[in-house]
């Protein structure tokens, strides 16, 4: 599970690499998932939109990317998702708000990717809410659904009045990034380190995690920035690896695992890891933060 620094035209203070030598760049990596992957594995990748430099005209860069990594690297695509956050700001300025030629892109896309044709999956697992004429069919399936063969030529059935305690979710996955206050942010916060810009909301890996692995399961994210990820892995059974290039921020993330730290041993904290410590972590997570000159156990 990850979110690669995007190829955005403004630079983003972790460095961008240009568009084409981007695509080129990041299918290095993906050749390297595949090979680690296991046979019923998945590689979800979560990608932003982009502009061309200069023009109102959309870049093909996360299209280019998954063709690429199915023709090239030999990925499946299981299914595309799009991520909707509907806190997102407009941008870009001058295209959104100063000439009004284009909507505000909200919208990213999220590529669940295979090693095989059969991903371990269950979308049983991820429910979400019934639809408030969901919930009243089930209250009284008799009254407002009586089963008949669809034009399409299935028959929906009975089984259709069943509560599973949920819907199945669909591909569009609305989760706002409205970069709320928890552990780590307040850590930062009180250590006076700068939040990692480009975090995911945490039920965006949660998403996929659920889905698709199981307790004790290994969860891997390459480009690992304040390890949402692992944290998310950690809370829910599962074993994880995290990588990120920048030791600050992998220092920082580590406040995601020191519960009620104060102040001076969060900052001491910082400073061992900083220092490329080898660093165990209080809590004793299932997962290990690797960062270029230390880690974290
Ligand atoms: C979009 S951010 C990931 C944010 C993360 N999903 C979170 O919620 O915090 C991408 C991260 O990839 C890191 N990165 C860039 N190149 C890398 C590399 N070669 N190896 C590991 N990490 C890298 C960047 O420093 C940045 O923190």
């Amino acid at each position: 599970m990850t979110s690669p620094p995007f190829a955005l035209q403004r630079q983003k203070s972790y460095g961008n690499l240009d568009q084409a030598e981007y695509i080129d760049w990041l299918l290095e990596f993906g050749r390297i998932v595949h090979s680690k992957l296991a046979d019923d594995g998945s590689f979800v990748l979560d990608l932003g939109g982009a502009y061309q430099k200069g023009v109102p005209v959309r870049s093909l860069y996360n299209f280019r990317m998954l063709i690429r990594l199915c023709d090239e690297v030999g990925f499946h695509l299981a299914e595309e998702f799009f991520w909707h956050n509907p806190s997102k700001l407009p941008s870009p300025i001058e295209w959104v708000n100063k000439r009004k030629i284009r909507a505000k892109d909200s919208v990213n896309t999220v590529w669940w990717l295979s090693k095989s044709e059969w991903p371990k999956a269950d979308v049983g697992k991820v429910r979400v809410p019934y639809s408030d004429r969901m919930k009243k069919l089930l209250e009284d399936p008799d009254k407002f659904y009586t089963p008949a063969e669809r034009p399409s030529g299935h028959d929906i059935g009975k089984g259709f009045g069943r509560d599973n305690g949920g819907a199945i979710p669909s591909n569009l996955l609305q989760f706002p990034n409205s970069g709320s206050m928890g552990q780590y942010e307040a850590a930062c916060k009180a250590v006076g380190v700068e939040r990692h810009p480009a975090r995911f909301p945490p039920k965006l890996p949660k998403f996929f995690i659920e889905m698709l692995t199981d307790k004790d399961d290994l969860v891997v994210d390459i480009f690992a920035g304040s390890n949402t990820t692992g944290e998310v892995a950690e809370s829910l059974g599962r074993r994880w690896l995290a990588f990120e290039q920048l030791p600050e921020y992998v220092a920082a993330s580590a406040f995601r695992f020191i519960a009620g730290g104060d102040e001076r041993s969060l900052r001491a904290f910082h400073q061992r890891i900083l220092d490329g410590e080898c660093v165990d972590v209080p809590l004793g997570p299932r997962g290990s933060l690797y960062a270029e000159t230390g880690s974290v156990k």
